[in-house]
């Protein structure tokens, strides 16, 4: 018999899963959806280990069901699904997986930067209407990107990959973050501004903060106001982040050019009025969604998983201190 008992609330990349097959018992929901809160509660019975999604939330109800629980791996960077306060009294380890998909995400955070600025998806779209009739000097003109200043709203690791990634396009970087970074201040001459200035001064902005409850609506009708009739706002993070009452109206009001979203205030629902608006591009929770990455983010969460099991420090614990 296998040592230890694990539950995973979706399937992950098979070589995640492989990983734990070769330790532990597994069982796997079995279904291609999120599952309940009863269904998550019925699954960690006589569990030692939980393999959950950004998806779950694992509140107090689901951290007191089963006294054997042990270790709690996240697959994904983002844990704020979590209760970890509560996980940390009760001694159990959280992980996430952080690293694997900085580059995967800010790429992406440039794709919706692209396709906003340059109207990639109302292009597609109308084209496939016929309702293209041949070159014309105004038609759907965009704005211009190379040489532009670009707004980094949280200089982190993907904040950081996504300002290196601006190299080739010439342009002038800010940012904002509650720490300095000398790397993109160094490779970039990326300068340290205030979230005002930034707003003001951006043709681009591209938010990478975690959600916290200080960055919960960071950016509403005030930030919105701020920022150029002409600039883009990008958000590969968390939906929180953005008033996506005030965003709707700004965007229908034309306050700001575009935005280019990943994420939103009530996933998987949209505010109402969003799905109407030309001048917006609506990607379903994609920003780590490369192949290669959801696999490294598989065999990371296994492997952390394991490790806690084991009673070591899994490698990407976020509250190593109840060691
Ligand atoms: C995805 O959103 C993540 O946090 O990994
Ligand atoms: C996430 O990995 C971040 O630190 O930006």
């Amino acid at each position: 018999m296998k040592k230890w008992k694990v539950f995973v609330t979706r399937r992950v990349p098979k070589p995640g899963l492989d990983l734990l097959e070769k330790e532990c018992e597994i069982e796997v929901n079995p279904y291609d959806r999120v599952l309940t809160k009863e269904e998550i509660i019925r699954g960690i019975k006589g569990k030692g280990g939980l393999l959950c999604l950004l998806t779950d939330k694992i509140d107090k109800d689901i951290l007191d069901t089963e006294p054997k629980l042990k270790m709690i791996a996240n697959y994904a960077v983002g844990y704020e699904n979590i209760d970890v306060k509560y996980a940390t009294e009760k001694g159990i380890p959280v992980s996430n997986t952080p690293g694997v998909l900085t580059d995967t995400t800010a790429d992406m955070a440039w794709a919706l930067l692209f396709s906003t600025a340059r109207r990639i998806v109302e292009g597609d779209k109308f084209t496939r209407e016929g309702k293209f009739k041949g070159w014309g000097p105004t038609l759907m003109l965009g704005q211009d990107i190379t040489g532009k200043t670009l707004g980094v709203v949280g200089a982190g690791r993907i904040g950081t990959a996504f300002a290196l990634k601006s190299k080739g396009f010439g342009m002038k970087v800010l940012y904002c973050d509650v720490k300095r970074n000398e790397k993109i201040e160094k490779e970039l001459g990326a300068k340290k501004v205030s979230l005002e200035e930034l707003l003001k001064e951006s043709d681009f902005v591209s938010l990478h903060v975690p959600l916290l409850s200080s960055t919960k609506h960071l950016i509403g009708e005030k930030e919105l106001k701020i920022m150029k009739k002409t600039a883009v706002l990008i958000n590969t993070s968390r939906g929180p982040i953005i008033d996506e009452k005030a965003l709707v109206k700004a965007l229908k009001e034309k306050w700001i050019f575009g935005a280019g979203l990943d994420v939103y205030e009530n996933e998987p629902n949209l505010e109402e009025g969003l799905i109407e608006i030309d001048n917006v591009v609506l990607q379903p929770h994609l920003a780590s969604a490369g192949i290669e990455t959801r696999t490294k983010m598989a065999i990371m969460a296994a492997e952390n998983l394991i490790a806690g099991l084991k009673g070591k420090i899994p490698s990407n614990c976020v509250n190593p201190g109840i060691f």
